[in-house]
Formats: C-alpha cells, structure tokens, sequence
C-alpha cells in the first residue's frame, strides 16, 4: 500500500522512532526489521530491548495495529516504498580510518540487500548519521539494479537519550536533505507529508543532502565544544578561585551563547558525540584542512583531560596513593535516566583508578549490567544498594547526575565509611557546604 513505511535497524533509532510515526500516522503500516532475532523478539515482547519514558506506552498502543516487527527484511522493503535504514556506524577499529571514520559495512549490506530485493521505486532515508558525501556512495550501490529508481534522502535524528519520545514528539526541527531532480523533490515531499502529521511545517527543513549529512556532524560537533569549552573553563577555575556554575550562569545569561550544555562535568559520553566529531575530524584530514581537524580533535582531547584531571584530583585527595583504597563509584551511565554506558566517562575513570590498584565498587539504578559487561575480568564489586556500596569506603565518586542521589540519607553514608571520608561530586550534584557540615572532605569540578 502507498506510504507504508520500513525501517532496517530496530535499534536507539529506528525503534523508537518507528514507534513515534505509527503512532502519529495511524493509516500507515510501519515495519520494523532487523536480522537480529534476539531484538525482533524482545521487540514483540513485553521487555523492550531499549528504555526510554513513554516508550512501552506508544509501542503498545501501536504494536500489531500499524506497527511490526520482524525479520522479514525483503517482505517489508517489498511492501513499502518509504524504507528508513538506522543501522549502526560505529567508528572503524581497523584499515584505512582506524579510529576516526565511520565503519559501513552495515549501512552498505543494507542498501545492497533493497537493491535486491525491490520490486518497483523506492525512497531510502539515512537516518544513521554518516559522513558527508555516503548518500552518493549508497546511490551507486542501489544503481546496481537500474531497473528501478531510488531516491537517497539524509534525514537525520536529533533525539537525546532519555528523552527519546517527547524530542520525537516536540522536535525543534525535522531535517530532510535531498537531491535537486524532480524525483528528489517528490522523495522530500513524500517523507514532508510523513512528519507534517504532527510537526509544524515551518520545522521541517529541507536542503540539499550534504547539507543535511553535515549538519548533523555539526550540530554534535558543537554541542560537545561547548561541553569541552566549559570543561576547560573548569580546570582553570580550580586554580584561579572562580566558580565554574557562577562563570556558566553568566554565560548563559547571554541570549547570544544561552543557557544550554554548559554542565562542566567528568566529559561527555554517549553514542554520538565522540564518533561524530571523530568523523568529523577524518573529513577535514581527507581534504587537507589540518587546522579545522586539530581545532575539533582538540574537543575530544579536552574531554579525555577533564576524565585524567578527575582521577589525578582523587589520588592527590587521599594522600598520593589509593592503593588498597576503597572507592565506591556513584552512577556509572554516561548521563542520568538511561542504563547507557557507551563512551561513557565513569568507564574511563575507572580504569584508571584501577590502574592506580584502588578497590571499586559501583552502583547505579539503571546501567549496573552494562558495567559489569564494560569491566568484565577486573576485579570491581557491583552493588545495587548505594548505602552497602559506601560502607568502608574512602572516598564516593559522583560520576552520574541521578537525582535520587540528592535524596539519600548522606549523614548515614557519612557514618557507614572509613575517615576521612572524601566525596568527589564530578556532577556538582550537591551542596558543599551541607556535606562539608556533616563531616565529609568535599571536592567538586570547577570549585575552589
Ligand atoms: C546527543 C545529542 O544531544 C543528540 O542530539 C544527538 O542526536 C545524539 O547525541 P545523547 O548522547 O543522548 O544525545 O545525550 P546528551 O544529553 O546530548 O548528553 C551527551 C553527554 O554530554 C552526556 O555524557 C552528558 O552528561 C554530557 N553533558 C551534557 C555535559 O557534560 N554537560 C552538559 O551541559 C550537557
């Protein structure tokens, strides 16, 4: 039927967002696939391989309605002419690009597995973000079948993780790049009337497709800037006397700079800051510009500086050594309300504290299992409960802002460790002068 819509990859991406528009076109028949059995499965089920708040709700209501999902990749690219691919691109951990460029291969195996399996013209929408200039590159894979036409259209996601749903609902902008013809502009207003279900019109943008594959590697690229800017503004806060909250309060009073991404903090994580900028980066060497690749590698080095700063502060906190010392990592997800821990900076504090031979012991209310897969063979104790995880210990590290944090008896956290007792508040979470009362040595990023 017209307008159905697939989606390859029932992944952070294409799950939720599927989801998103079944719900919001109910006269659309929405297919999500994947060749992982496990994922389609857990899909169906009653535990959704990804958490996100509201998301059970929409899959629900949608589920068996107009929305599927299957392994049956070549039925879904058949019976819909709209097909989204949200495969993951992960950074290259070998060849050419190691280290900084997007590693393809599945984004290629899907496009060449639609070349093969349409049956008539068919729209293919980027949703993973990819480096600039791959929609040409998946053009001539599709055209391995000239019998048919495909349209190639960038339309990347914005959404953060944990607040999936409502980005999706309430987006400050739908972007969708596509080829100037006649058949690229029936593709961009085919996937317009899609989103124009339920977003403004004046949001949704529509520009050429480098534009748009660019401007998702921007928009990442400056949001993690303004992270490492504050984060390095934090480091000399330390040393000066000032205050990294009062220095991002009078920044962000300025309507030129706003309010937004000016928590200094242990670093940025997440699935995408890094991989982006680092693409980011192999863009600009592949054209010779070395200054503009230096200037964004320069936001991934003040990140891994500001997790080196943090261990360097807590060995010099606890008298030079922390060998033998316990230390009880609070929040190991690289950002509150998600079980996430990709790129996460408490994996990289970690490691190095081990190096420095501390004992761990870590709890966090939603990513414990993903810690204990990240920091397999080392030896950590893993502790649901804060209060146990505290008892004996050195020092606590916030390294997550959950704010049930905020809400523990910290008197009694107090009591439980051994004396002195530090608490590193990396998230600048709480009050020092209240923890400094009851009794705690009190370090923070960016305080005097
Ligand atoms: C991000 C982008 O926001 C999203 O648009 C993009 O599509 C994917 O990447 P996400 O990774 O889910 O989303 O998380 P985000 O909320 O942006 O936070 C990223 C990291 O930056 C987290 O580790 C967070 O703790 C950190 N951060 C964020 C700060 O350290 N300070 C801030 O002020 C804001």
């Amino acid at each position: 039927m017209a307008g159905d819509i697939a989606c390859i990859g029932a992944g952070y991406i294409g799950g939720p967002t599927m989801a998103v528009i079944a719900k919001m076109c109910p006269e659309r028949q929405v297919w999500v696939v994947d060749c992982d059995e496990a994922k389609i499965a857990a899909w169906n089920s009653e535990e959704l391989p990804v958490y996100e708040p509201g998301l059970k709700e929409v899959v629900l209501a949608c589920r068996g309605r107009n929305l599927f999902f299957s392994t049956d990749i070549a039925g879904a690219i058949r019976r819909c002419d709209l097909i989204f691919v949200g495969v993951n691109t992960p950074t290259k951990t070998f060849g050419e690009g190691a280290g900084y460029a997007s590693d393809l291969q599945f984004w290629e195996a899907a496009a060449r597995t639609i070349a093969a399996e349409a049956n008539g013209d068919k729209v293919v929408i980027e949703k993973s973000t990819l480096p600039v200039r791959t929609a040409d590159a998946m053009a001539a894979v599709l055209h391995t079948h000239p019998e048919h036409t495909f349209t190639v259209l960038s339309n990347p996601e914005f959404l953060a993780e944990g607040s999936a749903i409502e980005d999706l609902l309430h987006p400050d902008r739908v972007l969708i790049g596509g080829p100037e013809t006649p058949a690229g502009r029936a593709a961009v207003a085919a996937l317009t009337e899609v989103y124009a279900a339920w977003v403004p019109r004046e949001r949704i943008l529509t520009t050429n497709v480098w534009s748009s594959e660019l401007s998702k590697l921007a928009a990442n690229a400056m949001l993690a800037q303004r992270i490492s800017s504050i984060n390095a503004f934090s480091a000399l806060c330390e040393v000066t006397g000032a205050d990294v909250d009062e220095v991002a309060n009078v920044l962000g009073m300025d309507r030129r700079i706003g309010p937004h991404f000016l928590k200094a903090g242990p670093g940025f994580g997440g699935s995408c800051f890094k991989k982006d900028v680092l693409s980011l980066v192999y863009l600009c060497r592949q054209f010779g510009l070395t200054e503009c690749a230096d200037y964004w590698e320069g936001v991934i080095r003040m990140n891994e500086r500001q997790q080196r700063r943090i261990v360097e502060r807590t060995v010099h906190a606890l008298f030079n050594t922390l060998s033998g010392k316990r230390l009880a990592l609070f929040g190991f997800a690289f950002k509150a309300n998600t079980g996430d821990t990709r790129e996460t900076p408490a994996l990289a504090i970690a490691r190095r504290l081990l190096e420095e031979r501390a004992q761990l012991v870590i709890t966090d209310p939603r990513a414990l299992p993903n810690a204990r897969r990240d920091l397999a063979g080392e030896a950590v104790d893993f502790c649901e409960d804060p209060y146990r995880a505290a008892e004996g210990a050195d020092a606590i590290l916030i390294l997550t802002e959950w704010a049930e944090y905020r809400a523990l008896d910290w008197a009694r956290i107090y009591r439980a460790m051994r004396k002195p007792a530090l608490l590193f508040d990396t998230r600048n979470l709480f009050d020092q002068a209240a923890l400094k009362a009851l009794g705690f040595r009190v370090l923070a990023v960016g305080k005097p």
